[in-house]
């Protein structure tokens, strides 16, 4: 073995490199290859992690001495229900069938009738999974299967100690289940010691070239893991002796492509509170009265109807009834009883109510007399010092709910004042969705959007908004299914829903909102409606946990019937049905709907697929103009990308929906992801990517990984069609998901290093790239994959946009030769974004730079750059 000092010259680092290479190889491949052509593999589940771990192998050629295949590498996952407390793998029991196919079942928890098959051919790449429901029992434990003659069957027990068998032939239609005796449960697992440890599982004698694609699987994922794994703290040492770099690029004249001009759009999801207490422009929090512990997971009794309302007074004064209510959508409202001197009902907002020295804000009220009495309530903005900034009074007589609107006009700005309600004589009044909006909402829209925030939205300049999610479209079960329908029209008629992610939706920012703001800031609206299945990571349900068998099927027709009312809704006139509710709100003329989601990362399983392929075809049979746009599953690999991508080439489905949360590396060594995607298939929309790092920030390194990555993503602009980084909002105290593009709270936004790299692109879009040739002082790998460009124009202003990346610790000295191109201003305006990797919260800085036949520029060390060559 080779014992060298280390000195580290570039050759030396090399030849070293290359010996532990093949030091590594050698030991490796002696170490597994058998002198035999078959060898036993033992398949089993450690059960490490709470059964999290999924399957993994050994093998061996004497059943004696057992070798892990990686270390304890995981083939397979369960994929049924939520996160965390459910897609356990419990007890995997795996048979080869005469085709070659192996068939996988397994126990998923502990209480429901359900378990889980897959199929694979080589162990490698499964197939959907399927979970199928046993209502003769009340759980499965233990599921073993077995070949009868032509079919299967699958033995479990259930907690009563009591046997029960089903029989297939096809995997997805079972017999019910009958009961047999004992003794014909054939468990054929065996227990064997690998290192210090015993398992269970099952050993079959199969061919060695098969257990050696599983070793070389393994050995493969370690590798590409290390390799995504690298972050720039590595960088002092991995380069330790680097040299700046100097790059020549040379623009190939004749070669140019058109690219989407709808590639940068923004991704909006109710999350961290990004709507209710975000965007959304109300003050206060639980208007409605509506608020219960079932908006929570795991039900919180302090999360009710009275959550963020507060009665100075009696505490019998203030109840909340249900009796005759504005609307039966909201069903619940607040009753004040007070005598004189009474009580005053407050509300905080969410964290306080930010308001600004001589702003108006619009109050308003539903109040209703229930003693038949008239009387006045007194509306006040008061600060934690009880110092009154706004007030005014409005007056009510007996009769029906009404709706009561005044103006408040602040005197000093705070970040944390509260409105007070004060019945100002004695008597019972209901009081129900009161509201207090900025009057300087965005573009001053009634029950419009924090004007700060969307205006962070529209600097992106984004050529489409996605909305209202991610998981939020599809839902936490079957009864959490988004419905556009409940979030249009009046708002005392618009139905809250449970947030999935643990609060509550108003759904005061609704449908006609979205389409609103996307016509104000000049983007598509590309609203994602559930492909008749909720997530895949719901929690259990009145029909199991996940996608719970999908809606009924006697209940798709009208589910379908919504999703073409939506087209109506949107795009015909006011002699439409819906067409006339869209213009009785406000909106005589059309939105302009071109493009529909259907799905969001579903899991592709039967159930999804029967319920996608009814909602495509009656959409392409009733509106042909609308593109819809499939999905693919949560991640850039796996099972439900190659099933979802198979179903999009079979149904030529004219975009599919991806989604990756990846590391940084990744994303430097995954540039070439879509340079080798068919352009005859169906197009891209990349609907949620970030890079993540641990401890999730959104800082430069992240940024400018993304920044790498999109020069791919324009390079491949005539497959991709669009892009939304995800999430785009969080609220500070309110975030449930790290990290986010924009930060705020009550009155301040703060965007981060990852916003300014979206505004750039955005801002810097093009619809024509422009290959050129890199020529770099050093070909390394590593230094070549921190480096990219991209070279676009844009054919309305004929300006042309260099984007350049340098993810080195080191400047990169860089040429670029238009090849006359075109002619240019004597000026190039440069933006640069650089900093330290860590740096969360940077600004692009701009300035002139001459151009002459060659632009020369020094990029510096991690920084992103864009050069506009203005026409
Ligand atoms: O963007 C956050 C979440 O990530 C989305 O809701 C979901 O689609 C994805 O898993």
């Amino acid at each position: 073995m080779l014992i060298a000092k280390p000195v580290h010259t570039k050759r030396n680092t090399i030849i070293i490199s290359v010996i532990l290479t093949l030091i590594a190889y050698s030991n490796q491949t002696a170490h597994s290859q058998p002198n035999t052509d078959s060898v036993f593999l033992f398949a089993y589940s450690s059960g490490n992690n709470d059964y999290h771990n999924g399957l993994h192998f050994a093998w061996s050629t004497d059943k004696k001495d057992w070798k892990p295949v990686g270390d304890e590498h995981s083939f397979l996952k369960s994929d049924y229900g939520q996160w965390g407390s459910q897609k356990k793998m419990m007890h995997p029991y795996l048979l080869p069938g005469p085709d070659g196919t192996w068939h996988c079942v397994w126990q998923l928890n502990n209480q429901e009738p359900i378990f889980a098959h897959v199929a694979s051919n080589d162990l490698i790449e499964w197939g959907r999974q399927t979970y199928p429901m046993v209502n003769e029992s009340k759980n499965c434990f233990q599921p073993v299967i077995y070949r009868k003659d032509d079919s299967y069957n699958i033995i479990f027990r259930n907690n009563s100690h009591k046997y029960f068998k089903v029989n297939t032939t096809d995997f997805k239609n079972y017999s019910k289940a009958s009961e047999v005796p004992e003794n014909q449960y054939q468990d054929l697992s065996s227990t064997i010691t690998l290192g210090d440890r015993k398992q269970t599982g099952q050993i079959y004698r199969v061919n060695w070239p098969m257990v050696d694609k599983l070793i070389k699987k393994a050995e493969d994922s370690r590798a590409k893991y290390k390799l995504h794994n690298e972050v720039t703290k590595q960088d002092p040492q991995r380069f330790a002796s680097l040299k700046p770099v100097s790059m020549r690029l040379s623009v190939e004249s004749g070669k140019a492509k058109p690219i989407s001009n709808l590639l940068i759009g923004a991704f909006f999801e109710d999350l961290n509170y990004a709507a209710d207490g975000g965007l959304y422009a109300e003050l206060i929090q639980n208007r409605g009265f509506e608020y219960t512990p079932a908006d929570k997971l795991y039900r919180d009794s302090n999360w009710n109807a009275f959550h963020s309302w507060i009665f100075h007074g009696d505490q019998a004064g203030f109840k909340i009834d249900s009796v005759s209510p504005v609307h039966v959508n909201n069903p619940h409202y607040a009753v004040l009883q007070t005598r004189q001197p009474g009580g005053t009902l407050t509300n905080g907002g969410y964290d306080g109510i930010a308001i600004r020295q001589g702003e108006k804000y619009n109050f308003s009220a539903f109040v209703k007399s229930l003693d038949a009495r008239s009387s006045k309530l007194r509306i006040s903005l008061v600060t934690k010092n009880g110092k009154r900034l706004a007030q005014t009074e409005i007056a009510f007589s007996p009769g029906a709910w009404r709706k009561m609107n005044a103006v408040l006009h602040a005197s000093e700005t705070v970040s944390d004042a509260h409105l007070e309600i004060e019945p100002l004589s004695s008597g019972i009044v209901g009081i129900d969705m009161v509201s207090l909006f900025p009057n300087n909402s965005f573009k001053k829209r009634k029950n419009g959007l924090r004007a700060d925030l969307a205006q962070a939205i529209a600097d992106i300049h984004p050529r489409f908004v996605r909305f209202p999610g991610g998981c939020v479209a599809h839902g936490d079960g079957l009864h959490n299914i988004y419905n556009w329908k409940n979030t249009i029209g009046p708002l005392e008629a618009r139905k809250p829903q449970r947030n999935l992610w643990g609060y509550h939706q108003s759904m005061g920012l609704g449908y006609y909102e979205y389409f609103q703001l996307c016509e104000d800031i000049g983007a598509e609206p590309v609203p994602v409606i559930a492909a008749g299945v909720p997530c895949q990571n719901s929690g259990g349900g009145p029909r199991g946990g996940g996608q719970q068998g999908g809606i009924p099927l006697e209940e798709m027709d009208e589910y379908i019937q919504d999703i073409i009312d939506l087209i109506e809704w949107a795009n015909a006139d006011a002699s439409t049905t819906w067409g006339r509710k869209r213009a009785e709100a406000g909106h005589p003329k059309p939105f302009n709907l071109k493009y529909i989601g259907i799905g969001n990362e579903d899991l592709i399983s039967d159930v999804f697929e029967e319920r996608f392929r009814m909602i495509y075809n009656a959409i392409k049979k009733t509106h042909p103009e609308i593109t819809v746009i499939g999905t693919v599953g949560p991640f850039w690999e796996g099972t439900d990308y190659r099933e979802g991508w198979k179903l999009a080439n079979n149904l030529e489905l004219p975009i599919v929906d991806e989604h990756y949360y990846q590391s940084p590396g990744w994303f430097i060594h995954n540039q070439l992801f879509y340079d080798s995607y068919d352009r005859s298939k169906s197009k891209v929309y990349l609907g949620e990517y970030a890079a993540h790092l641990p401890g999730r920030p959104n800082n430069l390194e992240t940024a400018l990984s993304e920044a790498l990555y999109l020069t791919a993503v324009e390079r491949n602009g005539d497959i991709v069609s669009m892009a939304s980084y995800a999430p785009l909002l969080a609220k500070e105290g309110h975030t449930q998901w790290n990290p986010n593009l924009i930060y705020f709270n009550n009155d301040t936004v703060k965007p981060t290093t990852g916003y300014q790299v979206q505004k750039l692109y955005g801002t810097n879009s093009g619809d024509e790239y422009l290959p050129a040739i890199a020529r770099l002082s050093n070909e390394e790998a590593a230094v070549k994959n921190r480096i990219a460009y991209s070279i676009v124009r844009d054919s309305n202003t004929g300006d042309i946009i260099i984007k350049l990346v340098n993810m080195l610790p080191v400047e990169v000295k860089c040429s670029i030769d238009l090849m006359n191109t075109t002619t240019f201003n004597k000026h190039a305006i440069v933006t640069v974004l650089t900093g330290a990797p860590e740096d969360r919260s940077l600004k692009p800085v701009s300035s002139n730079i001459p151009i002459e036949n060659v632009l020369s520029l020094k990029l510096p060390g991690y920084s992103f750059s864009v050069i506009r060559l203005k026409k």
